[in-house]
């Protein structure tokens, strides 16, 4: 699933940065190449590293 339309990110990338250290929207998405435009995801964005962090 895209979970970042500007940045044509998917919720698996998003979740692999996490796993791989990211610890916010802001650091998955820079550890992506990324950083977040227009913004609509990062709610979105937040819901999934805090989710992915709780399994962790
Ligand atoms: S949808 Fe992610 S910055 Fe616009």
């Amino acid at each position: 699933m895209i979970l970042c339309v500007c940045n044509a990110l998917r919720e698996a990338d998003v979740r692999a940065a996490v796993r791989s250290g990211a610890t916010c929207p802001m650091t998955a998405y820079k550890a992506l190449g990324s950083k977040p435009k227009c913004g609509t995801c990062v709610p979105a964005a937040r819901t999934i590293v805090n989710q992915e962090r709780a399994v962790a």
